[in-house]
């Protein structure tokens, strides 16, 4: 095996050795098998294929200051998984079962699990899709649940910057009572072209409004929003965004900390009353806003409204406290008050 470096990993399908996989056919899950190929067989029919009935999850081991080696609230992705299995019509894995997968994926790819002390983890990504090969648009259940991994970096090293974002005047993340709070994947697949182009203009990060009326803010393509102002935490309420595990964990230490966590609708004219505002997800726990631009069409120049909270880079005190304070939980640097770390 190649040495790696640990302090210069990125966010990449880095690949490592196994992958833990199982199938289910005939009512039921086969056991477990363990494949270092990393190649599957598809009929060319093949749900996943024809009509995008794939959801995934993502979630990260951890090796701590004393050590152990650690999930960080696998229940939470099983769950989380469990709704969007129903939801696109899969069968549906027990949460014993999914937590099992990627304890054996951490397990079996051990060389790749970065050591303590240098930001750096391992990601763990579940993957459910359906394998029937069929036309008609109805459920089948059949479907290959396979767990892989790969070691990331902080993305940051020891600190946290700010980045800049923009609201897409016209595109949309999710329709109204549509999949937008389901981790599948044809929510990410309208996220790439806009994303390309706002890259191109030097944006981090794509913020969506609610599509109905688009006077509210939703969540960014692959994190949730938060803002402070004062002493609150506020984040969207919203039945079209993602329910954050992330997030989740934040409101929790913000609590922690005697703040005032609010999730209600947030108007976009609010963004001017924020002291901070920020996305937050599992891949680098939080990205603070320098700004977010408002642009009605993203490939035109005309930039509507600008909210600044920072200078390019700077960060405020409130996402440098949450992120330490969850890192520190995750690298067991900080005690774990509320059993969040599952031990491998
Ligand atoms: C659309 C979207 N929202 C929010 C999140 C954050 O969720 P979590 O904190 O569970 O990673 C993600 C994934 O990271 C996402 O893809």
């Amino acid at each position: 095996m190649k040495e790696i470096d640990w302090d210069k990993l990125g966010f990449d399908a880095y690949r490592t050795r196994t992958v833990i996989v199982s199938h289910f056919k005939d009512g039921k899950w086969s056991p477990i098998e363990k494949t270092e190929t990393f190649s599957f067989t598809f009929d060319p029919f093949a749900q996943v294929f024809h009509y995008a009935i794939s959801c995934f999850e993502g979630l990260k081991a951890f090796t701590q200051k004393d050590g152990r080696k650690v999930m960080f609230r696998p229940d939470e992705n099983a769950a989380r998984l469990q709704r969007t299995a129903r939801y696109l019509g899969l069968p549906v894995p027990t949460k014993e079962m999914f937590i099992e997968m990627c304890k054996e994926c951490v397990l079996n790819n051990l060389e790749f699990l970065p050591p303590y002390g240098h930001q750096a983890s391992m990601y763990i990504r579940p993957l459910l899709v359906g394998m029937h090969p069929q036309m008609q648009l109805v459920p089948y259940p059949e479907a290959i649940f396979a767990v892989m991994c790969a070691p990331v970096g902080s993305y940051y090293g020891e600190h946290l910057r700010s980045f800049a974002g923009v609201i897409p005047g016209n595109y949309d993340r999710a329709a109204p009572k549509g999949s937008g709070s389901y981790k599948i994947g044809a929510n990410y697949a309208s996220t790439f072209e806009p994303y390309k182009i706002a890259h191109e203009q030097g944006y981090t990060e794509l913020l969506y409004l609610n599509s109905q009326t688009r006077e509210y803010i939703d969540e960014f393509g692959s994190s949730n929003f938060f803002a402070i102002e004062g002493n609150k935490y506020i984040t969207p309420l919203s039945d079209s965004v993602l329910p954050s595990i992330t997030n989740k964990s934040l409101q929790q230490v913000a609590k922690d900390f005697g703040m005032e966590v609010e999730k209600r609708k947030i108007p976009v004219g609010e963004l001017s009353e924020f002291e901070e505002a920020a996305a937050c997800g599992t891949a680098v726990v939080i990205t603070p806003m320098s700004h977010i631009d408002i642009k009605p069409v993203l490939e035109e120049p005309e930039v509507s409204a600008s909210y600044r909270f920072f200078d390019d880079g700077e960060v405020g005190p409130a996402c440098q406290k949450l992120y330490k304070q969850i890192t520190g939980i995750q690298f067991g640097e900080l005690p774990d008050a509320h059993g969040w770390c599952y031990e491998i």
